[in-house]
């Protein structure tokens, strides 16, 4: 008999409450035992103790098939302190690769958009935003700080490696889906350097999938397109700061992020993969049972799936279909809320 082992870190702010109500529709969705380990990991440790990771944290997180997170930042933590030592550095060490974002506009679901008219064939795509180069790395560094000769570099690392990686698993994505359209966005009219390495990657990788149809759109175009004819996209593949820009976006235009879910993916497999919701913490409403939990529920249903769940996977997002079609003007608690969901699934 299977036993999965998941690492949970609920992390800041409304983290833990809505990762509770994730594990929850977990336990109702599947037979399959799963053994749960908590991380202490956030701006409390970071207070009481001066840690972000320890490596020993790490070392142990490894050994697990998943990593569910609730959020991660607190202002009272200067800002970068958790984000580059513990988030950050979860995707970068475990080699997450794939920062897989979808960005679906459910029935029922209000958009911002007047959506009959800009998407009346619905809006569905998968953003397959690359999550270890880009100007995350930390490469760059600030001279003459304070001074009005102050200067400071973020250099954008791209490596064919990185970028191939990224883009073959989107190819795969897109060959598997109906629309079968790969949308690369980038600034290459700007970004030269590493514009043309990511153009030319399409199209040389592009080769090896003759069915998938592919297509490129600068990223400030891509905003407007976001806002103005969603329904083009259907996966797109983007660098790391792009990729985490258009899907705020995307998310706002798909009912918001407390519906955004994502998983940080090493499609390898030699480091367990992360599951969260894109939103943040969300100190303003922490402790108050109010925030959604449907980012984190849709989360564990990328999770799932990345085990080979499909089924599981299917039944929660039809759950959460099903709930958000019937969500009434009545607001629910954040329990109430993984409870309802959890209901249609036993
Ligand atoms: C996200 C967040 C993170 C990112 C921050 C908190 C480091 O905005 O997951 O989208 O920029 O990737
Ligand atoms: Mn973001």
């Amino acid at each position: 008999e299977t036993t999965w082992n998941l690492a949970v870190i609920g992390g800041d702010g409304i983290g833990p409450e809505v990762v509770a109500e994730g594990l929850k529709v977990l336990d109702a969705v599947t037979d399959t035992k799963v053994e749960r380990t908590e991380y202490d990991l956030g701006a409390k440790r970071w207070h009481a103790t001066g840690e972000t990771l320890p490596d020993g944290v790490l070392e142990e997180l490894r050994g697990h098939d998943a990593i569910l997170l609730g959020a991660i930042g607190d202002p009272s933590v200067p800002s970068g302190v958790l984000e580059r030592n513990l988030l950050l550095r979860l995707r970068f060490e475990l080699d997450h690769y794939i920062n897989l974002r979808p960005a679906k506009l459910f029935p029922g679901t209000s958009s911002p958009l007047d959506v009959e008219k800009v998407a009346p064939n619905g809006i569905d795509f998968v953003v397959v935003r690359e999550g270890t180069e880009g100007p995350y790395t930390g490469n760059g560094g600030a001279l003459r700080v304070g001074t009005p000769h102050e200067l400071a570099t973020e250099v954008s690392v791209n490596t064919r490696f990185g970028a191939e990686r990224a883009v073959r698993d989107a190819f795969a994505r897109a060959q598997a889906r109906d629309r079968k359209k790969l949308t690369l966005v980038h600034k290459h009219n700007v970004l030269t350097h590493a514009g043309h390495l990511w153009r030319r990657t399409v199209e040389e990788v592009g080769a090896e999938f003759p069915d998938v149809q592919t297509d490129y759109t600068h990223v400030d175009a891509a905003t407007i397109y976001l806002a103005t004819d969603p329904g083009r996209f259907d996966v797109i593949v983007t660098d790391n700061l792009f990729g985490d820009i258009i899907t705020d976006l995307a998310a706002a235009v798909t009912g918001g992020i407390g519906l955004a879910a994502s998983g940080n993916i090493n499609p390898d497999r030699t480091a367990p993969s992360m599951f969260e919701p894109v939103h943040g913490s969300a100190p303003d409403i922490a402790g108050k049972g109010i925030a959604d939990p449907t980012a984190a529920i849709l989360s564990v249903a990328l999770l799932l799936a990345h085990l080979g769940q499909d089924a599981a996977a299917k039944r929660i997002e039809d759950a959460v279909a099903a709930d958000l079609a019937e969500r009434g003007a009545t607001p629910r608690s954040t329990s109430e809320v993984g409870d309802a969901i959890a209901s249609r699934l036993v």
